[in-house]
Parts: structure tokens; sequence; C-alpha cells
């Protein structure tokens, strides 16, 4: 059971609480404009302008390609053919979209190199220090943060959505009880879909806005119902007298408490856990989200192909593999050897080192150092935090790490923090995918507006036969 404290605490994180219920919100009537202008911050429109001159070696033709925001666009290679009737002109071939752009987006900003991000142009260590997750789920979707009046109403919103239909009790209980909490996650979210048929209508403001109020609202509940569900226990109800934090952290670990009051260090950590989760431009599971939803499905079956994508090992499930690695340890003096077999090769990577993108640090982890510094405060440092402790200060000052540009990634510190509070390790990424939630639906509603999008529909390069007759290899049919 996680370790969620009893002491009571000033609502630190919670700017606002509401008061009453509402069925029909504000917000409902009255959305907000998503913002489509271009990001403020980064250097992502350096070099702009100007012509990409080439000739095509086969034919000796010129073309001069249009060069913006230091893209080409893949259709203009299109135009690059040789004489031959059957050539459709040249495609560009980039398995994983290493170098390819498939989207203008405002939301978020990455420098990897110099270590930078930022929603909506403000510096992620800001939101992190001074912000509520709601406040920067606000401003992922609408580009600006909240106003007062902005902001309580949609804490309202929220507060007030976070109720389930009760046929999801039963719906969950059809799982067993050793299902993995993100697949119980990804078809429940996916099921909201048949809870809410109006929300196909993605084109309607009103319907859009409460969709999202609802994804926001209830992911929470679904990840706390199942996490009951694998531990046999009976589900907690929201407490809409709670913050969006408090909330789920009542609706995991409360049992016979009248009033649930949460640990404040623990629920702070949550809190910017979700923020340092919210968005990560186009990740994984934000390319699916987009890509889904670019067939104009409902918002609860396009994010659940989020929720699908991050369940992988090489997206969201890396915090998991801190855990299990640090587990295979065992014992703190066991560390150099594991580190030894890691820089020979013999063993395997340092999980939670290293990132595709961040090669000088992970802001992030840096923010989750020192906020795992704090919960270690709290609940006292056990053998697998010394274990982790120990892994960290040997490759800091490992001429093999230092020398990759390999320093520990935002999932070597979460692991451990969820870990600290006793969370189960398989829960790590349901953590997660609350936090990114409001990423996940801000990238969804910027495609879906995006007046370039269409349906995504990749190319292929055909590697497989050439026409043949058939000739059945069946005996009788
Ligand atoms: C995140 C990751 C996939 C990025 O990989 P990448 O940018 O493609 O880097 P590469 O795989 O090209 O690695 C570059 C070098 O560093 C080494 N390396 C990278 N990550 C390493 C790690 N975690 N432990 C040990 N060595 C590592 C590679 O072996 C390679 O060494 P070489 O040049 O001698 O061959 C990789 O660092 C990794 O596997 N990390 C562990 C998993 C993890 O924490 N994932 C969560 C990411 S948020």
């Amino acid at each position: 059971m996680p370790k969620t404290g009893t002491k009571a605490p000033p609502a630190a994180s919670r700017k606002a609480s509401p008061s009453k219920s509402d069925k029909t919100s504000k917000s409902d009537k009255k959305p907000a404009a998503p913002v489509t202008s271009p990001p403020s911050g980064g250097s992502a429109n350096n070099g702009s302008g100007g012509t990409l001159d080439v000739v095509d070696g086969r034919t000796r033709k010129e073309y001069s390609i249009p060069v913006a925001d230091c893209a080409i666009r893949a259709t203009e290679l299109k135009k690059i053919k040789t004489d031959n009737p059957d050539d459709t002109g040249l495609v560009s071939y980039d398995p994983a979209f290493l170098n390819t752009a498939s989207c203008k987006s405002a939301i978020t900003y990455i420098d990897g190199d110099k270590g930078i991000l930022r929603y909506r142009g403000y510096p992620i260590e800001q939101l992190a220090e001074n912000a509520t997750f709601l406040e920067v789920a606000w401003l992922l979707r609408h580009g600006e943060l909240p106003t007062q009046q902005e902001y309580e109403q949609f804490v309202h919103d929220i507060t007030f959505h976070t109720y389930v239909h009760e046929n999801f009790r039963k719906f969950l209980e059809g799982f067993r009880y050793d299902a993995h909490p993100m697949a119980m996650l990804n078809s429940s979210i996916a099921g909201l879909a048949s809870f809410y048929p109006s929300a196909r209508n993605i084109f309607d403001e009103t319907e859009r806005n409460i969709s999202i109020v609802r994804l926001l609202a209830k992911t929470p509940t679904i990840a706390a119902f199942s996490y009951r569900h694998v531990k046999g226990l009976p589900f907690v109800y929201p407490d809409n007298r709670l913050s969006y934090v408090e909330n789920f952290l009542s609706m995991i670990a409360r049992m016979s408490e009248s009033k649930y009051e949460a640990n404040p260090v623990f629920a702070r950590a949550l809190e910017i856990l979700f923020i340092l989760h919210a968005d990560h431009e186009q990740n994984c599971s934000a390319n699916a989200v987009r890509a889904v939803g670019s067939s104009h499905v409902d918002p609860f079956s396009a994010v659940s192909a989020g929720v699908a994508a991050l369940f992988g090992p090489l997206h969201g499930g890396a915090n998991e593999q801190v855990l299990r690695m640090i587990t295979e340890i065992g014992n703190v003096k066991n560390v150099p050897k594991f580190i030894e077999g890691v820089k020979t090769g013999t063993g395997g990577r340092l999980m939670g080192f290293g990132h595709r993108v961040y090669k000088s640090y992970d802001p992030r982890a840096k923010i989750v150092k020192r906020l795992a510094d704090e919960v270690f405060k709290v609940v006292g440092v056990d053998k697998d935090l010394e274990i982790a402790l120990e892994l960290e200060r040997i490759a800091l000052s490992d001429d093999y790490f230092v020398s990759r540009k390999l320093y520990p990634n935002v999932d070597f510190y979460t692991g451990l923090i969820y870990r600290s509070m006793a969370f189960p390790t398989d829960f790590f990424t349901v953590l997660f995918a609350i936090g990114r939630m409001p990423g996940w639906l801000a990238q969804w509603e910027e495609m879906l507006l995006d007046r370039e999008q269409k349906i995504a529909r990749p190319r292929q390069i055909y590697i497989g036969p050439k026409e043949r007759q058939y000739r059945s290899k069946l005996s009788a049919k």
C-alpha cells in the first residue's frame, strides 16, 4: 500500500476548491479556442526561407525546393521523377521518423543538446516549481496560463467529473487478479467511448471540451480502481473536497478513515512528477494519438492508442525496468561488478541512463533528483535506494558513462520515488499515463484543428513479389 501518510496538510497545491456540483459546466458552454500560433522560444525557425537546389543525377534536371522553418515538404520530392511513365516521383524513406516532422506544433519545445524543455514557452523548471498540474493541463491545451476565474471553473469541472458510471465496477471486475494495470487502463479508456457516444462529434467545441474534461477527471479514478482491483480492495469513490492529486492518493490508499489526508510531501512530489510528464512533443504515444485521431475517431479511442503506446517497454515502461535492474543487483556490494558488466558489454545496459534526445542532461531528471531527496527524507533510504544511489555515484564519475554523455534520465529517479512511496512496480507506467493525459489531449486537439492535417497515411517502398498467377497449394477445398 503506498505510504501516503496521515499528516493533515494545508492543501498546498490546491489553488481553488470547488464549492458545489454543477452538471452543465461553464466551460462546456464557452470553451476557449486553442492557440495555433508558432512557439515564441527556441531556434526552430532559424534558417527559414530560401530554396534547396538539387540536380537529379539520373536525369540532370534541376529542382528548386522551397525551404520553410528549416524543412522541405516531402510532397515536393514527388515532382522529381524520371521519364519512365511508371515513376510516381521520389518519396523520402524514414523508418521510425528519425528526421521527419509530421506536424507543426505550438505546444512543447525541446532542445536536446542544451537540455531545454518548455511547455508553451514556459521552462519546465519554473512550472515544476510553481504551477499546479491542472494549471499546466490548461496551459498545454489553451496556450496561455489560466486566469483565476478560468482556473477555478476548470478545477470545478474536473472535480465534478471524476465519477465513472457504476457499470465500470462490473467492467473492471471482469479482469483477472493479476491483470497488468496498464492493460486495464488502456481498455477502460477505450471503453469510455461507449458511455459517451456524442463524443464522436469532435468538431463540436462543446463536445470536445466535455470529453477533455472527462478524460482528465476520470483517468485517475480508473487508474485507482485498477490498483484496488488487483489488491482485492474495495473501490474508493472520488472525494470532491480534495485536490486532483490528493483525491487520487485517497482513491489509492484510503481504508477506514472518515476523511483522507495525504502526506503533503508525497502529494506535491506526485504533482510535480505529473507536471514533468505532461507532454514531450512528438514522442511515440503522442504520435499514436495523432495518427489514430486523424481518422476522426472520438477522443477516448484516440487517447487509448496513446496509453497502448506508453505501455511498451521502450516508452513508458523504462521506469519499471530501473527497478527490475535494482532488484537483480540485489545488494550494494554487487554494484561495481554490475557496472563492469555494463562497460564490458557482458551485462545489460544501465537502465535509466542515456536519452535519445537529451545529450547534455535531461532537465526533468535534475528536478526529480531534488524531489527524490525530499521524499527520501520522509521515508528514509532502504536497501534498494542505496543500490540506486551507488549506481548513480559510480556512473557519474566513470569515464565510460561521462565520455558517452550518459546521464541519469527522468526514469531513473521517478522509479525510485514511486518505489519509496511503495507503489507496485507495474503501476509506474500508469502514473506516467495520468501525467501525460493533458499532453495527449492538447496534441489531439491541435491535430484536429490544423487545416493542413489529413488522415495519417504514410507511404511505403514495396519490396514484395511482382505480379504472379494464383495456383492453389491445397489438395482439397
Ligand atoms: C535511451 C537510449 C535508448 C538512447 O539510445 P541512443 O541515443 O540510441 O544511444 P546509443 O544506443 O547509440 O548509445 C550510444 C553509446 O552509449 C552506450 N549506451 C547508451 N545507453 C547506455 C546505457 N544506458 N548503459 C550503458 N551504455 C549505454 C551504447 O552502448 C553506445 O556505446 P558505444 O558507442 O560504445 O557503442 C539508451 O541510452 C538506453 O538504452 N538507455 C537505457 C534505457 C532507458 O533508460 N530508457 C529510458 C529513456 S527516457
